[in-house]
């Protein structure tokens, strides 16, 4: 089955390439670069042997999409990655983050319709729970108000396939990723943004090799085991093992829901710095970091409860924080001598 990726040369994207070649899957890649240099392209040739046609196109484009479906009229499925995803830059720029995350799915979903697509499988993110009451969180938790543009963009993003594949024959999936991190074990693939990496796990690495001289922990008065914010690191293998699982059951269960969505997390909330411990063990590094004060809109503790994927994807993540770091740090020696 053909698989279009949107958004095929960035970080999940790229790994999730391989974990569908892997499954048997054919797949095509359109991404304009806008956060990535294309070099995923090259990794991911390395570790699986094919080469992956990318389509530079900017998803707004709707003329220029429409070539993709004519040249690949047998695309079955599509698993839309691509959107920019950077929180702080998203307050300072809503506008662009609404038009580009926004226009680019009215876009892809446009095509999806008139080209038949069956199943559709799209990036959401924990952070439509907002700042959550209860912990750990499932599907129930109520979606709260977005705590940035960015977030509003994936609530809104959700709302939108609800509303536009309900009446249709195309089956989606929303998944909600906790927080995504590590690079592929063969460390031919990794996380390597155009822009500044915001995550703790890339600043954690590019402390360690230099390319920082220090990082900061923001907060160690939260209301958590050493008062650092809690998250739940997913590891990015793991994570495409899940868009595979999900695909895999659309086309399986013929009677699964039009619409559905799911928690992907490993369900343990992982502190700041137990992150760094985990580091600095596997690596045998010292990390150069210090405490600061806490960051506006950081909210203290959010860790998955992923019992739904469990049972109805049959996905288990099988990577911890330590696999996470291992990985990452991995990629990051690399990829300074590339
Ligand atoms: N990485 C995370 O922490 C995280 C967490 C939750 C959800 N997500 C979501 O997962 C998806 C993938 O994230 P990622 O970490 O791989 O990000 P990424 O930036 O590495 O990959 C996204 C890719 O989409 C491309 N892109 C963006 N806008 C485009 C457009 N208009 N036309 C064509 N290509 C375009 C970019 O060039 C980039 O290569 C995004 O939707 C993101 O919001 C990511």
């Amino acid at each position: 089955m053909k698989v279009l990726i949107t958004g095929g040369t960035g970080y999940i994207g790229s790994h999730t390439i391989i974990d569908l070649i892997n499954a048997g899957f054919e797949v095509i890649s359109v991404d304009n670069y806008i956060n990535s240099d294309g070099s995923a392209l090259q990794g991911i040739e390395k570790i699986t042997g094919k080469k992956i046609k990318n389509y530079n196109i900017d998803l707004r484009d709707k003329e220029k999409t429409k070539i993709i479906f004519s040249e690949n009229p047998d695309i079955e499925g599509i698993i839309h990655f691509a959107a920019l995803k950077a929180v702080g830059e998203s307050v300072e720029k809503p506008l662009l983050y609404f038009d580009n995350n926004i226009n680019s799915l009215l876009n892809i979903l446009d095509n999806s319709v008139k080209n038949n697509i069956k199943y559709f499988v799209f990036s959401s993110s924990c952070t439509v729970y907002g700042s959550p009451d209860k912990l750990p969180v499932d599907e129930n938790t109520p979606v709260k108000d977005a705590e940035s543009p960015y977030g509003r963009t994936k609530q809104i993003s959700e709302q939108i396939c609800k509303d536009v594949l309900q009446n249709t024959n195309i089956k989606a999936i929303m998944l909600r990723y906790f927080n995504p991190a590590g690079a592929h074990e063969s460390a031919f693939l990794g996380e390597s943004p155009a822009l500044p990496p915001l995550n703790l796990v890339p600043i954690i690495t590019e402390t360690a090799i230099g390319k920082r001289k220090s990082m900061q922990v923001f907060g160690d008065d939260y209301d958590t085991r050493d008062g650092s914010a809690i998250r739940d690191y997913i590891h990015v293998m793991d994570l495409a093992d899940a868009h595979t699982k999900a695909l895999q059951y659309l086309i399986k269960n013929t009677n699964a829901p039009g619409y559905d969505f799911f928690n992907l997390g490993i369900g343990q909330g992982v502190t700041v710095l137990e992150a760094i411990n985990a580091f600095e063990k596997v690596t045998g590094q010292k990390l150069n970091y210090s405490i600061s004060k806490r960051r506006p809109g950081d909210i203290p503790a959010i860790y998955a409860d992923y019992t739904k994927a469990k049972k109805m994807l049959n996905w288990n993540p099988k990577r911890n924080i330590e696999d996470i770091m291992l990985t990452a740090w991995e990629w990051e020696k690399v990829r300074n001598i590339q």
